[in-house]
Parts: structure tokens; C-alpha cells; sequence
């Protein structure tokens, strides 16, 4: 039987014209187009308090936390898309990623990150595109077990970058973002077809 890649595509962003989130929605419609199932999913629509140690002892996951980690292990990729917030990664991505590696009682540690894949991409107004948030999110979700594809792209001045559409104006750099999801398709059907 043929392999379908399943890929969840996400921004570390909440705000409605966030320029991460058109970003890998460019990502994940060339995932798409490659025959992956790509689930998009806006962190605006499952609020998390911040991670509290009592809170999780009083009240156990949040209902958007465990939403959220249910999402991540239906899917074998991730496109992320990363904003960079004082030279690192955004609270709301950090957070989602908190949670979601919080274990449910009986369940494997870190069961929704360990043996995934992800795709990295960001955008920023600033002249490096968010690149220093890419450091940052490299690491940390090589850390949980999560297997990081060495390419990734970083968008500057992305406040002039995208059309009204949502495409990327620059063709080449419109391409290098359909290439990141194509090739993520492409790994993990090699990886787990
Ligand atoms: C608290 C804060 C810190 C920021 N720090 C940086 C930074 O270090 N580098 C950078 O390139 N942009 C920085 N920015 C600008 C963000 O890149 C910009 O707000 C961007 O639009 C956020 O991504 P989004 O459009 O996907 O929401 C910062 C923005 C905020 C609100």
C-alpha cells in the first residue's frame, strides 16, 4: 500500500495577519500539492494558559494542550514557522511546545515529538528574517527527539514580502518556501513509506 506523508503546519504566532503564519501556509500547500495530507493549525484557536506546575497538578492538561498534542502525534511532519521575539523563539511557541511534551499518565515521554520530523522556516521585518529564533527552536526540538531537516529559510523584511495573496513577490524565494514543503513530503515518504 502506498505511504501518505501526514504533515501539521503551524506558525509560533497568534496574531490574524501574522507573516509566519503565510508563510508556511506557502510551505504546507506545496506539501500538499506533493500528495502529503497537511493539517493546518492556527495556535490562535487553542489558547493555553501559561505552562504552571500546579496548575497541571490541580487541573491536569489543558483541553487545548492535549488538542494540540493530539494533533502532533496524528502527524509523522511538522512545517513550523517561527517567529523571532528578542532573538529567540516566541512565548506562544514555547509554550505550545511545553505543554504538549507534558506526559499523560502512562503514556512514553515526549511521545508526540520522539521520532518526528520537522521542516523550519521563518519571517521577521528585521534584516536577518528571524533566523536567530531558528537557532533557538533547532536546538530545542532536537533536544525533545525530533529529527530537524538541515534546510530551512528565513524571510527579512517581511513586511514588503508578501502579495496580496500571500505569495512571496520574489519568485525565487516564493520557490525556496515550496521547496521546504515538497522535500518534507519527499523525506518522510523515504523515511517511513
Ligand atoms: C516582543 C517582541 C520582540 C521582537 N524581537 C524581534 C527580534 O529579536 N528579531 C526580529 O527580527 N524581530 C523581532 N520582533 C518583530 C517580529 O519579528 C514581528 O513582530 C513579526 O511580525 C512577528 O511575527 P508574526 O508576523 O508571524 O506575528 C519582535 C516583536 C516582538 C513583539
Amino acid at each position: 500500500m502506498s505511504y501518505t506523508p501526514k504533515i501539521l503546519a503551524f506558525a509560533g504566532s497568534t496574531r490574524k495577519e501574522s507573516f509566519n503564519k503565510k508563510l508556511v501556509k506557502i510551505a504546507a500547500e506545496a506539501a500538499r500539492a506533493a500528495g502529503a495530507q497537511v493539517t493546518y493549525v492556527d495556535l490562535r484557536d487553542l489558547p493555553m494558559p501559561l505552562y504552571d506546575g500546579d496548575l497541571e497538578a490541580e487541573q491536569g492538561i489543558p483541553e487545548n494542550a492535549k488538542k494540540f498534542k493530539s494533533l502532533l502525534i496524528a502527524h509523522d511532519g511538522f512545517l513550523i514557522s517561527a517567529p523571532e521575539y528578542n532573538s529567540s523563539i516566541s512565548g506562544v511557541l514555547k509554550n505550545s511546545i511545553d505543554w504538549a511534551s507534558r506526559p499523560a499518565p502512562n503514556e512514553p515521554s515526549l511521545v508526540c515529538f520522539a521520532g518526528k520530523v520537522v521542516t523550519l522556516m521563518s519571517a521577521s521585518p528585521g534584516a536577518l528574517g528571524g533566523l536567530r529564533s531558528l537557532v533557538t527552536v533547532r536546538s530545542l526540538l532536537s533536544n525533545i527527539g525530533v529529527i530537524v531537516l538541515p534546510t530551512q529559510v528565513a524571510v527579512p523584511k517581511a513586511h514588503e514580502a508578501f502579495d496580496p495573496e500571500g505569495k512571496l513577490k520574489d519568485p525565487k524565494q516564493q520557490a525556496s518556501i515550496e521547496a521546504l514543503g515538497r522535500d518534507l513530503a519527499g523525506v518522510l515518504t523515504k523515511l517511513k513509506g
